[in-house]
């Protein structure tokens, strides 16, 4: 009672017309809440999170991890339930939970990312339809003819941009890789136009990060056209103008390239399927690939053995193919074949399995969409249909069972005779697993391996503050407050400087 005398002393308090935006918006909240109250009603669902409001759970989407946490931590048998905005939301835990969340047929990745991206359409039956198409598209970038016509763009791309951070510099490696791998990602599923176009590449790089943000309001009124939501509307408008127009300009000018657009055109999709496939494939590298890039650079930068041992074997390779004492580390390594990049960088490839371990310790979503109430493994419970379900990742990512010490960053983990995490059902799920794996990370990896593999050969680097000055420590901890990949709690800075001599950069 007292918190309701509290909202009304509040309401009053207000000048009249935010009294009247704020009331409507009070009423609203409470009639979304109860018209759904009938949701976490459904027998056999598991139980509601004890610290659940009428109101929701608004630290959901602003501390994800620690609230999963803390609603695993107090539910006795490691499945709960919470309402949030207008979704009922089961999560689940455990191998058995775990592999049946990973494997059931009706449990849609689609469907559950847009109630909580706040989507205003429910877009299960496009998505259904349209990802179907694009997840092939996809497949086809991770081939062999695909990689191999398009690698010397990575090499190329990589070395033009380490050399423009200079001699010495102090760079935000989020910023400074992100664009560096937004650009990678259009040559593999994207559109060469916008990375061979430095100035078009940045105006849309800048589109991009403001759409993965959903604020509780969005996902509360999926059909209130807040701010937020409005944004989203003209940055997706923008990136579908520009994409269509160079779709449009490349067929009239009876031009043909060798990216994921072209693959679009050439197989007639529609204007809007090319628009889907291709934001869909740079938002996963806008987030999921930059993170795995720059957290894997920040743990070697704290981690000299391991980092010297990488420069070890990036030094290695790179003498290996070397013709001559002067010929420039680019000419070396565009010489690399596909093969090279996927065998060569062993060492390189675990500490890049590490990092993923960590940026990908999150939340997956589904939706029950099978239009039946569906068991949990062999719990005594079910996902209600209608209903999302979520499992954090941090539930294999960082049990104890399955990485000893599970918060300590170890690349040997992966370098046994049995890598922690593969003799457990779906114990590593950085790249998905069961159902849904991740249907790009061939080219993802090799992303962030050629840019990785830049980096390195070119610069000595170490973790600063903003001004340059070193700094010692861990590094800041990373925030999982949205689908896919985490990001730092903290800005990170990285002081560089270039290794000329040593590999005729
Ligand atoms: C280092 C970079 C990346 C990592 C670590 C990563 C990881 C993942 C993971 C863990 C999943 C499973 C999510 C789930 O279970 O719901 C997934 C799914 C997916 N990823 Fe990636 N990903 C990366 C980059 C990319 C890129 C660049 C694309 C671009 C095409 C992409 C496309 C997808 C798609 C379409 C799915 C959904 C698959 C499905 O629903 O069946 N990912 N990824």
């Amino acid at each position: 009672m007292a918190i309701v005398v509290d909202i009304v002393n509040w309401l009053r308090s207000q000048s009249k017309p935010a009294f009247a935006i704020e009331s409507l918006l009070l009423a609203l909240l409470v009639w979304r809440t109860f018209t759904r109250w009938h949701l976490q009603m459904a027998p056999n669902a598991p139980e509601l999170f004890k610290d659940q409001s009428i109101f929701g759970s608004l630290r959901f989407t602003t501390s994800r991890a620690e609230y999963l946490a803390e609603g695993l931590a107090q539910s006795p048998d490691g499945q709960f339930s919470f309402l949030h905005g207008g979704n009922h939301i089961v999560v689940v835990s455990g191998e058995a939970a775990r592999t049946s969340f990973q494997t059931s047929r009706g449990l849609d990745p689609g469907a559950g990312f847009a109630a909580l991206f706040g989507s205003f359409l429910d877009i299960s039956e496009l998505t259904k339809n349209s990802m179907r198409r694009c997840m092939l598209i996809y497949k086809r970038c991770t081939q062999d003819d695909h990689l191999t016509t398009n690698l010397h763009h990575l090499v190329h791309d990589s070395d033009s941009h380490v050399r423009q951070m200079g001699e010495r510099s102090v760079i935000n490696p989020l910023k400074s890789m992100g664009l560096l791998i937004y650009q990678l990602t259009h040559r593999m599923a994207g559109a060469h136009d916008i990375a061979n176009d430095p100035q078009l590449l940045r105006s849309t790089w800048a589109v991009y990060a403001p759409l993965e943000d959903s604020p509780y309001i969005d996902i509360l009124f999926p059909w209130l056209p807040t701010p937020s939501k409005l944004q989203k509307i003209w940055g997706y408008t923008k990136l579908h103008l520009t994409i269509s127009q160079i779709a449009k300009k490349r067929q009239a000018d009876g031009k043909a390239d060798t990216d994921m657009m072209q693959m679009l055109i050439d197989e007639d999709m529609n204007s809007m399927i090319r628009s889907l496939a291709i934001i869909g494939a740079v938002l996963a590298g806008v987030f999921n690939t930059t993170f795995a890039t720059t957290w894997n650079l920040c743990c070697l930068a704290t981690n000299p053995d391991w980092l010297e041992r990488v420069r070890a074997e990036v030094n290695g390779v790179v003498a290996e193919h070397r013709l001559s004492e002067t010929e420039p580390l680019v000419d070396i390594l565009q010489r690399l074949s596909l093969r090279d990049w996927e065998t060569k960088f062993g060492v390189l490839q675990s500490t890049i399995t590490e990092s993923i371990r960590f940026t990908m310790a999150g939340a997956v979503v589904r939706k029950n969409i099978s239009g039946k109430d569906m068991k949990i493994g062999n719990t005594r419970y079910v996902i209600p249909n209608g209903s999302l379900a979520i499992h954090a990742t941090a539930d294999a990512h960082m049990d104890e069972g399955i990485y000893p010490e599970p918060l300590r960053w170890d690349p040997s983990r992966y370098t046994k005779d049995v890598p922690q995490g593969s003799d457990v059902p779906h114990g590593y799920l950085g790249w998905g697993s069961g159902n849904h794996p991740c249907p790009a990370q061939r080219f993802a990896e090799l992303n962030v391996v050629v840019a990785s593999v830049l980096f390195i050969a070119s610069y000595d680097f170490e973790m600063c503050d903003e001004a340059g000055v070193s700094t010692v420590g861990p590094l800041p901890g990373i925030l999982y407050n949205r689908m896919g990949a985490g990001r730092p709690e903290t800005d990170m800075y990285m002081k560089c400087e270039l290794r000329r001599a040593e590999q005729n950069v």
